[in-house]
């Protein structure tokens, strides 16, 4: 038997040594999924046993080198939704959930209005968006395209059940059958410039995979597809949102200025403060 609060204060030394952002939090989360508790149920754990202490050991070895958190315990939670998650599909940020959420409110204006809302994430990975779109908006028939084979498994998992169109394929070609006719159209497509390798975080580079991320030499490629793709897909009056990188505030909105085709281009911030994405009417 160990002291839970000995244990806890070694893990927190080790994963801080090893450079992991939130330590803290990371090392309780590993406890608790270990323990089959949640982070606020530990305090009800004074000693932990020998065999959940080496469990814990060894996740907190696997932490350490830098796997993501959310491949350990095997989930990401996303809004209301949580997702299965692991090797081979991009783990969902928090980021991610405003944009998950203008598309949930631009949803329910289509609803109260009377009509279905007709709504397409492309890019979903684990299906993230997609997922929180139909839970929240039962009203709406949600449609999702992901290209990469395994990710796209890892969203047929999630998805089972939830009503969700999911298709396997590149967003560039992908529904025909509904252009000029999807209310709101969401994205997250990879979008880190090649030349930024150093500077992306050990986890994301070496346990995302590369066509999450890496996006051409300004890490804007995926979006001009996109903004193609949007054109097509929506009926007129339609909106499209987007996520970039914090050094994309002007360049990703001028993909949709450029176009012409737009109205109320603009760019929004996350909660910290940093532009976070894009969203476009088409003109009428
Ligand atoms: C940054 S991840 C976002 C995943 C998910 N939407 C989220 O927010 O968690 C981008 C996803 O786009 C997929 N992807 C990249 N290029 C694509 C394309 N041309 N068509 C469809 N999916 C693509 C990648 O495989 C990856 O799963």
């Amino acid at each position: 038997m160990t002291a839970t609060r000995v244990l806890l204060t070694d893990a927190v030394h080790r994963l801080e040594a090893a450079g992991v952002a939130s330590p803290e939090y990371d090392a309780r989360e590993l406890l608790a999924h270990v323990l089959g508790t949640t982070r606020a149920g530990l305090v009800l754990v004074e000693d932990v046993g020998d065999g959940h202490a080496e469990q814990f050991a060894e996740l907190l070895a696997r932490r350490a080198a830098r796997e993501p958190l959310q491949h350990l315990t095997g989930t990401a939670a996303f809004r209301h939704v949580e997702l299965a998650v692991g090797p081979g599909v991009f783990v969902p940020r928090p980021e991610t959930e405003l944009l998950a959420g203008w598309g949930v409110d631009r949803a329910r204006e289509v609803a109260v209005s009377g009509r279905t809302p007709v709504v397409v994430d492309l890019c979903t990975g684990s299906g993230a968006m997609a997922l929180s779109l139909a839970t929240e908006v039962p009203a709406a028939e949600v449609h999702a395209v992901e290209l990469d084979e395994a990710a796209h498994s890892w969203a047929a998992r999630n998805l089972e059940g939830s009503g969700v169109d999911l298709r396997h394929g590149d967003m560039a070609e992908a529904f025909h059958d509904l252009d000029g006719t999807v209310d709101v159209v969401v994205c997250n497509p990879p979008y880190i410039p090649l030349e930024a390798f150093e500077s992306v975080a050990a986890e994301a580079r070496d346990h995302d995979p590369s066509l999450a991320l890496w996006s051409g030499e300004d890490g804007l490629d995926a979006m001009r597809v996109l903004e193609r793709v949007a054109r097509r897909l929506l009926r007129p009056g339609g909106v499209v949102g987007a996520e970039h990188a914090d050094v994309q505030g002007e360049s990703a909105p001028a993909v949709f200025a450029e176009s012409g085709r737009w109205s109320d281009v603009r760019d929004n911030r996350d909660l910290a403060g940093r532009p976070r994405y894009v969203t476009a009417r088409l003109a009428r």
